[in-house]
């Protein structure tokens, strides 16, 4: 009789993907609860498993596909951003790796025009004047906000949810720039948006909206040289990932009025703040919800489980990155 590969889930995830496990007659070991676990936990339950589901908190790196030992095959991670993996390191012991592109494309989009919208007309800031009985009823100069229609939006980077995102700006009437390393068609097709170089995108915006992956080149590539050349009257916008700023500097750039408000879904240092930012009234700040729609994360549920499956059965992934 053989033994059925043990798969580690490392958070408690939507179901499709568990039933699609189990029906497959993969043994689970499911870290059931929304906390991540302990790096000394995920380290021992990784020991001897064949797969595993990771969210984009957990390193996945040397130490980690060390303590899996070598009956590791398919590391999926519930997340299309893959900065937590060290794909050279899993490439070298054989191990693939998978993300869950495309599925999160509309709802990490719909979460950026979320703090653009509640950013542009202050209405956390209102909706906080309005609880705590302060408001005194209206008035023609309270929290006057920016006006979108006829505005520019600058979008950095210029892939699928970038697009999607630029897609929405036209909805809004405004105009559409992107900075990305080589032409998109898609995006100037979808939004009749030019190409630009940062510069241009960062001085020309009335929103910039970053929707690049975390890499080595884009570490802090928003930093106080860039919320420089941004108009006093911007908007910076970051659901990609947090690192792609420097947090510390977009803080400094509030408290002057340097820009005008920042609308942030993702953090340097998960779930921790920069000192000064949560005391900002022109930050609005999500707790990393650019996917949190229960259709998205049911697909990318069912996505991982396919990912692991196929490896596990010696096809090919879906969803490859190595
Ligand atoms: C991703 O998929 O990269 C998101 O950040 C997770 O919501």
């Amino acid at each position: 009789m053989t033994t059925p590969s043990r798969v580690l889930i490392t958070r408690r995830i939507p179901e499709p993907g568990l039933v699609r496990l189990r029906a497959a007659g993969v043994a689970i070991d499911y870290v059931d609860q929304d906390d991540p676990p302990s790096r000394a936990e995920l380290l021992a339950r990784a020991a001897g498993a064949a797969g595993v589901i990771a969210m984009m908190s957990e390193r996945i790196d040397a130490e980690f596909l060390d303590a899996a030992g070598p009956s590791l095959r398919v590391v999926a991670n519930f997340a299309v951003g893959f900065d937590n993996i060290d794909v050279p390191a899993c490439s070298a012991r054989g191990v693939r790796a998978t993300n869950t592109p495309g599925v999160l494309t509309d709802a990490t989009a719909d979460i950026a025009w979320t703090l653009v919208l509640a950013a542009a007309r202050h209405a956390i800031v209102g909706d906080r004047m309005v609880r705590s009985g302060q408001w005194k009823g209206w008035a023609p100069t309270q929290l006057l906000g920016l006006q979108l229609a006829g505005a520019t939006l600058g979008v950095v980077g210029a892939g699928r949810i970038g697009t999607a995102v630029a897609r929405r700006g036209v909805g809004f009437g405004m105009r559409v720039l992107y900075y990305a390393r080589r032409d998109v068609p898609e995006i100037e097709q979808a939004a009749g948006a030019r190409r630009v170089d940062l510069d241009a995108l960062l001085s020309e915006s009335d929103v910039v909206s970053l929707h690049l992956p975390l890499t080595p080149q884009t570490r802090h590539l928003i930093d106080a040289p860039q919320l420089a050349r941004m108009k006093p009257t911007a908007i910076l916008i970051n659901t990609a990932r947090g690192p792609v700023v420097n947090e510390a500097a977009v803080v400094e750039a509030l408290r002057k009025r340097q820009i005008a408000a920042a609308g942030f879904d993702v953090y340097e240092n998960e779930p921790k703040l920069t000192p000064g930012l949560a005391e900002l009234d022109n930050a609005v700040l999500l707790p990393h919800l650019g996917s949190g729609t229960v259709a998205t994360r049911e697909k990318m549920s069912l996505m991982t489980a396919e990912n692991i499956l196929a490896v596990l059965a010696g096809r090919e992934p879906p969803n490859p990155l190595n």
